[in-house]
């Protein structure tokens, strides 16, 4: 099974993607935890020139690297996870790309889904978690963090991030894997609504 989640930055994806690592293994299962850009070497590489706030990236040089990366990730760890029978859950995927540099960026969305069939080879998750927030919600989560504390993405400012937000929104309404969710409850709640959609799911397969 894959599992993915996605949301602006601060909607509680990785403490969520913890909360459900514990159940899953508690019930027995393998289960590989990866994040995006990352989780290769090679990747994680790629995340160190994509995140250095002293580059100058063009919108579609991003995309490529994004990509890129998510390419090694793909053929190196999920789908030979996948073929074990490991659960791998996504901190973050190809919607990613869709949402900031489709929507956010501005790059048309078709080239960012030619790149993306590209980098995944059509391998898309069973399930994506989209949790929902406000950019306020967002930044105030994000705290006082001084500008020279943000990365090159957090960078990108309230309209982009807009811009992102209407974008998994879109994706939300058009991709039948997608499990919203209101990002604003209690992480209990929200742990337990993931758990619910899980055990449906894994009744399907
Ligand atoms: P990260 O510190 O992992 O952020 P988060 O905890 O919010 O996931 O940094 C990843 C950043 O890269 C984040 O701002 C989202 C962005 N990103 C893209 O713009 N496109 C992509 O395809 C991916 C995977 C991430």
């Amino acid at each position: 099974m894959f599992i993915s989640f996605e949301g602006i930055d601060g909607c509680g994806k990785s403490t969520q993607v913890q909360l459900l690592e514990g159940v899953l293994r508690t019930k027995g299962y393998n289960v590989l935890v990866l994040r995006e850009p990352g989780a290769t070497p090679l990747s994680e590489a790629v995340r160190q020139v994509l995140l250095n706030s002293t580059f100058d990236i063009e919108a579609t040089a991003e995309l490529l690297l994004f990509c890129a990366s998510r390419r090694q990730l793909v053929e190196h760890v999920i789908k030979p996870e996948i073929a074990q029978s490991t659960i791998v859950i996504c901190d973050r995927y190809a919607d990613s790309s869709t949402a900031y540099q489709g929507y956010g960026r501005g790059i048309p969305i078709e080239t960012v889904h030619s790149a993306n069939a590209i980098a995944t080879g059509g391998l898309m998750p069973d399930i994506t978690f989209y949790l929902g927030i406000s950019v306020s919600e967002s930044l105030a989560r994000a705290g006082s963090r001084s500008e020279s504390a943000l990365d090159r993405m957090e960078r990108a400012g309230t309209e982009f991030f807009e811009r992102v937000r209407t974008g998994y929104q879109n994706i939300s309404e058009t991709e039948s894997r997608f499990c919203v969710i209101d990002g604003t409850q209690t992480v209990q709640e929200i742990h337990m609504q993931i758990i619910s959609a899980v055990d449906a799911l894994q009744r399907t397969l």
